[in-house]
């Protein structure tokens, strides 16, 4: 961590004092740059994901253009499922379609125990990489997806309105779903583990579809399988960020499980949910993704309410409520972080002094 040019970031997510809140944007290698589009015209996405200097350039391209304080390793939450045998394709459009969803007992039988070093090196070796030409310059945040949007996509196959597929599969052989999710869970964390082994400074572990669970199924199917992963990663001072999107109602479960700090969308309080579970973790977020359609003078304004929100002292790392959209201008991007870094200023400066 000292060998760090800028650790605002990581002490930020430790909560201890830093001179101003730290900013980086979910998603932020991607479609919304053109450095992004111009790469990807020669190589299609999984192909990106698995040349370690692909996958390295454009992780620190928003490092360079947009100037956030984190980079995040640029590879996909399917990498494992992939990894497992489960081949899908990335449509322009549509997004991830698996060739053969999964659906009984024997589609469960074909999946592979995956041992990461051998079958997701080209992603360790991504990091290692992007570690050596960031020279230090922001922290490297590896991520995964936690076993139960995990297990959402691999049962859904594609993109889903009403998620029925899974549904039925837990409702009607939850001993099926548990099986997976259990596999699933010992991959994300050796997974996990040798990211950090690899390089990786701190881990984000995305439960995009926490949301689309009942409270009681919520704790059954998701929360019980990522602290399991936290429980069961390996690391050392690494700081463990856990987002669940639309999990209002679990933030204080999710702290109880080991997150040292809870991502929320923007449909949350930030001020609100700092005084519930403020002393126990540090809080990341969250700007609504679509306010970066807006011009300067109102994105200023909205990230003054958050800061606002938030209040004085450090434990907040600024984000989106979720990740940027393809169609936004990178200016806007730019503009964002920029202001970050200006309005927070004010909200740390019991520390400026010392
Ligand atoms: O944050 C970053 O910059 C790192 C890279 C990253 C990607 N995917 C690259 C990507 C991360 C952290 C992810 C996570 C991911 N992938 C999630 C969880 C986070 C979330 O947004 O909820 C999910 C659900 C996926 C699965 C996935 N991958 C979908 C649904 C899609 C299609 C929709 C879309 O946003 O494009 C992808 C494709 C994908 N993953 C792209 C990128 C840059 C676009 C691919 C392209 O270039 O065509």
């Amino acid at each position: 961590m000292s060998l760090l040019k800028n650790d605002l970031f990581l002490r930020a997510c430790k909560k201890l004092p830093v001179e101003r809140t730290p900013v980086w944007i979910m998603r932020q290698a991607g479609r919304y740059l053109p450095e992004y589009r111009k790469i990807r015209e020669k190589a299609d996405f999984i192909t990106m994901c698995k040349t370690p200097e692909l996958a390295a350039a454009v992780t620190i391209q928003p490092v360079d253009i947009i100037g956030v304080d984190a980079a995040i390793i640029f590879s996909d939450i399917l990498v494992i499922p992939e990894a497992m045998g489960m081949k899908f394709d990335m449509l322009e459009s549509r997004g991830p379609v698996f060739h053969h969803p999964l659906r009984n007992s024997d589609d469960v039988k074909s999946l592979k125990k995956i041992e990461p070093e051998t079958d997701l090196k080209y992603v360790l070796d991504a990091v290692a990489l992007t570690k050596r030409e960031l020279d230090g310059r922001v922290p490297l945040i590896g991520f995964a997806g936690s076993p139960w949007t995990l297990f959402t996509y691999m049962v859904e196959g594609k993109g889903s309105k009403n998620f029925s597929e899974v549904k039925k599969l837990i409702f009607n052989n939850p001993f099926m779903a548990h099986q997976v999710l259990d596999l699933l869970s010992d991959a994300v964390a050796d997974y996990l583990s040798a990211k950090i082994e690899a390089g990786a400074n701190a881990i984000q572990i995305f439960d995009t579809w926490g949301g689309i669970l009942s409270q009681n199924n919520f704790e059954e199917f998701s929360l019980r399988y990522i602290s399991k992963v936290i429980s069961k990663v390996k690391r050392k001072e690494e700081p463990v960020i856990v987002f669940s999107k639309g999990v209002h109602f679990k933030l204080e479960e999710i702290a109880s499980a080991g997150a040292d700090v809870i991502g929320l969308d923007w449909t949350m309080d930030l001020g609100d949910i700092r005084k519930k579970i403020g002393g126990r973790v540090a809080l990341q977020g969250n700007l609504d993704p679509t306010v970066l359609y807006a011009n300067e003078d109102k994105i200023r304004n909205e990230v003054k309410k958050i800061l606002q929100s938030y209040g004085e002292g450090s434990g907040h790392v600024f984000n989106l409520g979720h990740g940027i959209l393809p169609d936004v201008d990178p200016e806007n991007a730019k503009s964002l972080v920029n202001i970050v870094k200006e309005e927070s200023k004010k909200y740390h400066l019991a520390n400026a002094a010392g």
